[in-house]
């Protein structure tokens, strides 16, 4: 099939990318570059450089290359920004996306794949979480994302769009051929290995929470894990296929299934690098909930998926390999 991939030169876009191409389908990646890397496609594979919000270079694009169907990724994504600036959240993640639906309405493109997250949940009354769960974001980050989420969901009913959107819990790791680079980086896993290479300082961030360690508890999905779920929500969107999804709209929880706590985390990346890690301990950061582990049995149900890459320490070292073959990243 062909898909529109937005954000396609992004961390978790990009890898898609390649799981596509792998796949043998044909890929056309939207993306603006701000913060996406040219560098990140593999050859052959077609940018448009724009925005998703932009309905002129959409409505071309579409106009040219018809698709089968589109994975959204492009989207602001960083929760602390989007509380001192929700505006841009709501701009870009909700307007900007409410005009790419109606872009992709007129042109008769009725399957889409969303990047949605665990942002959903906000702070859960329990884990592991269900997609049944309360949704309560408590940013607004994890809010724009539901907001959309709750269109895709009324677009099912009255125009017929069949949709997954994947709730991704901590995405992680490297393929060989694209890692994660953010600027400003907020990750753990960036940020450790980040001190390890004596480039920042770690700080960890609240060691008094209710968990066994003290420290926050997180689902690291590792991204090529994540890459191979959206080839599935992908096909489950066809016509007529399983999934029940050829009646709407439907979410889907992508996670490990198990938690580590950021000071397993740390000790994973030391066996990793082979030496102690400095790092400092600090206060909490605001708005990080104490533990969020997915429950991952429905994208087991419905799309016969499961991790595969379960272990921290090979999720992490994944993500060293990465930074040691690129040691500035992308170049462009
Ligand atoms: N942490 C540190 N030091 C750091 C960075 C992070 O101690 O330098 C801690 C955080 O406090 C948290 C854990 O490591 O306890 C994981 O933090 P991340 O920033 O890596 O990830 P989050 O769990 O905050 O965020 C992720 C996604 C978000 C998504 C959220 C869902 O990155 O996009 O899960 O709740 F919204």
């Amino acid at each position: 099939m062909r898909v529109l991939v937005t954000g396609g030169a992004g961390y978790v876009g990009s890898v898609s990318v390649e799981a596509l191409v792998a796949a043998g389908h044909d890929v056309l990646v939207l993306d603006d570059l701000s913060r996406g890397h040219r560098d990140a496609l593999p050859g052959g594979v077609r940018l448009v450089e724009g925005s998703y919000g932009d309905p002129a270079i959409v409505g071309q694009l579409l106009a040219n290359t018809p698709v089968d169907a589109v994975l959204h990724c492009a989207a602001r994504s960083l929760v602390g920004e989007s509380v001192s600036d929700p505006a841009l959240y709501y701009r870009e993640n909700v307007a900007g996306g409410v005009a790419f639906l109606e872009v992709l309405r007129e042109a008769g493109v009725r399957r889409l794949v969303f990047s949605s997250t665990a942002a959903v949940y906000g702070t859960p009354a329990s884990v592991p979480i269900r997609e049944d769960a309360v949704l309560a974001p408590i940013n607004p980050y994890g809010e724009t994302k539901r907001t959309f989420e709750g269109a895709l969901r009324w677009y099912a009913a009255a125009y017929g769009l069949r949709s997954v959107s994947l709730r991704y819990f901590n995405v992680a790791g490297a393929s060989g051929r694209n890692g994660e680079v953010h600027a400003p980086e907020t990750h753990l896993i960036p940020n450790v290995l980040a001190a390890a290479e004596g480039r920042a300082a770690l700080t960890v961030f609240g060691i008094d929470y209710p968990t066994p360690d003290g420290t926050c508890i997180r689902d690291y999905l590792h991204v090529e894990d994540l890459a191979r779920a959206h080839l599935l929500a992908l096909e489950a969107t066809s016509p007529g296929d399983r999934v029940g999804v050829g009646a709407g709209a439907l979410a889907i929880n992508l996670g490990n299934g198990g938690g580590f706590s950021v000071r397993e985390v740390l000790a994973a990346a030391e066996t990793v690098v082979g030496r102690p890690i400095p790092h400092a301990f600090g206060e909490r950061r605001a708005g990080d909930p104490p533990v969020l582990v997915a429950d991952a049995g429905r994208a087991g149900e419905i799309l016969g998926w499961r991790a595969q890459h379960r272990d921290i320490v090979e999720i992490v070292a994944s993500a060293w390999a990465w930074r040691q073959a690129h040691p500035d990243g992308y170049r462009a």
